[in-house]
């Protein structure tokens, strides 16, 4: 293999061991100590942004799932619309493109046929500018996008995207602060913060792998599963989405995601002691709202694992187990260190199931026949 795995047991522990460097690598250069770099999206991207009144984000699977998370952090920063959308819907409709929107595709491979697709047809559609996450320099999508950003995440073997996509959420926060300042939303100290909070995140992933060992512990009781549901609010709900496909993918356990919210119109029938409830609650305006959703599936039985922040004060009990997180994360960082112990649950989950880890059964790496 030209990508050596060294002592890890499989490509996809290996990578989610180098998401610190991979994100890392994905910031540097692009960010000073104090400011987001003019050059960051290259010399075109300074008139593509200005004024920009709305944005259009396409991708699929663990890249759409990057897409939905920016939404949250690009209408708080920049102040404006944005909608997010999987390439093989919006390639099939009739988009309306309001003057001067932008087109962001997200995709680790640059190949997969329906981003490329919905690439295509947004050149047509008098968009201010096309924009490409990618994480493959000499991909197509990278070669016809207007703009580029490349994630830096290096190659991904394992199908289940992990780097990938913490690389992406570090681009599309970069993105997010781009366009704030585009739009006069960020003042010089409120950038200055941004930057600071960003640059935290290789180490934040880094604290957060030391959680190996007791997720490990915790896997054993998801194992025996056939179904699990994960609850998060806000940017944690498309944590918890990513989550779900992270077990549904390499464990084939059936995993669902809701809006914590959502529960009582639907999911909270299905509780029972054979459901375990995943719930992410970092310390933010929601967690109460969280806490009282959880209630509901305590009084009904069900068993939860809850990443909660420190001090939240959910405490362990014979139905509930607590993983601790760092409290006092930034909102532009929180669902990336969120992913972390979700990925690790995953792995160890399918590692005790005995799956093809790497090469999970049905799958590809890059799916580039629609
Ligand atoms: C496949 C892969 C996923 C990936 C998706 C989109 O389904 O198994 O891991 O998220 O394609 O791929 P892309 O390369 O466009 O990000």
């Amino acid at each position: 293999d030209a990508v050596e795995r060294g002592d890890y047991r499989h490509y996809m522990l290996k990578e989610i061991h180098e998401q610190p460097r991979a994100v890392a690598d994905t910031l540097a250069e692009r960010l000073t100590e104090d400011r987001l770099l003019a050059a960051a999206f290259g010399p075109k991207a300074e008139a593509a942004f200005e004024n920009i009144k709305g944005v259009h984000i396409i991708a699929c699977g663990t890249s759409y799932h990057a897409g939905l998370i920016a939404r949250y952090q690009i209408e708080q920063l920049a102040n404006v619309p944005v909608s997010v959308e999987i390439a093989s819907e919006y390639r099939y409709r009739n988009p309306v493109v309001p003057k001067d929107h932008l087109f962001v595709c997200i995709s680790q491979s640059g190949e997969t046929a329906d981003t490329l697709a919905a690439l295509r047809m947004a050149k047509e559609r008098g968009y201010r500018e096309t924009l490409a996450i990618c994480n493959v320099p000499e991909s197509s999508l990278v070669r016809e996008a207007g703009l580029t950003l490349m994630t830096r995440a290096g190659p991904e073997i394992g199908v289940a995207s992990t780097k990938a996509f913490t690389t992406q959420l570090a681009a599309l926060a970069m993105l997010a602060l781009a366009l704030g300042k585009a739009r006069e939303q960020i003042s010089p100290e409120q950038e200055a913060e941004l930057v600071r909070d960003l640059r935290q995140l290789p180490a934040q992933i880094e604290a957060a792998l030391d959680l190996d060992a007791p997720l490990k512990r915790l896997a054993e009781l998801l194992v025996d599963n056939r179904h699990a549901l994960f609850l998060g609010r806000g940017a944690q709900y498309p944590v918890a989405m990513e989550g779900a496909l992270k077990l549904k993918e390499i464990s084939y356990i059936h995993a669902e995601a809701y809006a914590a919210g959502e529960l009582k119109h639907g999911p909270l029938a299905l509780v029972d002691e054979h459901m375990p409830i995943i719930a992410l609650v970092p310390d933010d305006e929601l967690s109460e709202k969280v806490r009282s959703n959880l209630e509901e599936v305590r009084a009904r039985g069900g068993r939860l694992i809850i990443f909660a922040a420190e001090d939240t004060g959910f405490e362990a009990d014979e139905h509930s187990h607590v993983m601790i997180l760092p409290r006092g994360v930034s909102k532009l960082t929180r669902p990336a260190l969120y992913t972390i112990p979700l990925q690790l649950l995953s792995y160890h989950v399918a590692v005790l199931r005995g799956t093809d880890v790497d090469k999970p059964r049905n799958l590809a790496k890059s799916v580039t026949v629609e």
